[in-house]
């Protein structure tokens, strides 16, 4: 038997185009995004603890891209939208300067080894481009238990202007996700940084 949702997966897909925040009629509404939200469904919950901003996930896995579509669909939340690609071109081409008031970015896939890292997508360039899309006083929070990655991603937002605001080693109850799971049952450590986009004074 076919189930019923209250909205059509399809209409939670965003399509490539030159301004995700036009697109999902994000005009004078607050817009957060999720980098790599994997299996996890904490965007969810923060879209229904805030029916009035509007919520963007990004995920290169065009299978649990799927699922989370027809997760938004099941739980009939209309300010929610995903976008199935590379974060990278997102940046790039997707998102105008200041149209964004919070990136989510939750343990980015690490590629420890020496000859990986360049498989890591947050680099110098990248960095540039989430300060640039953030509005003034906007924020990144990003966690990763990897910590040659933490450098790297610290290194790369004090240059891009970013300014670090808080870290802590854990999350509350309602921001776990499946990694923050799977971590904690593992008792391995991870920390979780807050970044802010100043505000001109
Ligand atoms: C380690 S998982 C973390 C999942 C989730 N944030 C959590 O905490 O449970 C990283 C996720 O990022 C996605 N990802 C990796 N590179 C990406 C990219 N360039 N653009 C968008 N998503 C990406 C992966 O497909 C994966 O689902």
């Amino acid at each position: 038997m076919t189930e019923r949702f209250p909205l059509d997966p399809a209409s939670v897909a965003v399509a490539p185009c030159a301004s995700l925040p036009d697109a999902m009629g994000a005009a004078g509404r607050r817009l957060f995004v999720e980098v790599g939200f994997g299996k996890d469904v904490r965007l969810l919950r923060a879209a229904a603890a805030d029916p009035e901003g509007l919520f963007l996930g990004v995920e290169i896995s065009r299978k649990k891209f799927d699922s989370f579509c027809r997760k938004v669909a099941r739980a009939g939340l209309a300010n929610v939208r995903a976008f199935g690609g590379d974060v990278r071109r997102v940046l790039e081409e997707m998102l105008p300067a200041g149209s964004v008031s919070g990136f989510t970015i939750l343990f980015p896939d690490p590629w420890p080894k020496r000859r990986q890292k360049k498989n890591r997508w947050i680099q110098p360039a990248t960095a540039a481009r989430l300060h640039r899309a953030l509005v003034p006083g906007g924020s990144v929070e990003i966690a990763t238990d990897d910590g040659d990655y933490r450098e790297q991603i610290q290194r790369c937002f004090l240059d891009a202007g970013l300014l670090l605001e808080s870290e802590r080693g854990e999350l509350a109850e309602s921001e776990r996700t499946v990694f923050t799971a799977r971590f904690e049952r593992r008792g391995v450590p991870f920390t979780v940084q807050r970044w802010r986009r100043a505000v001109p004074a």
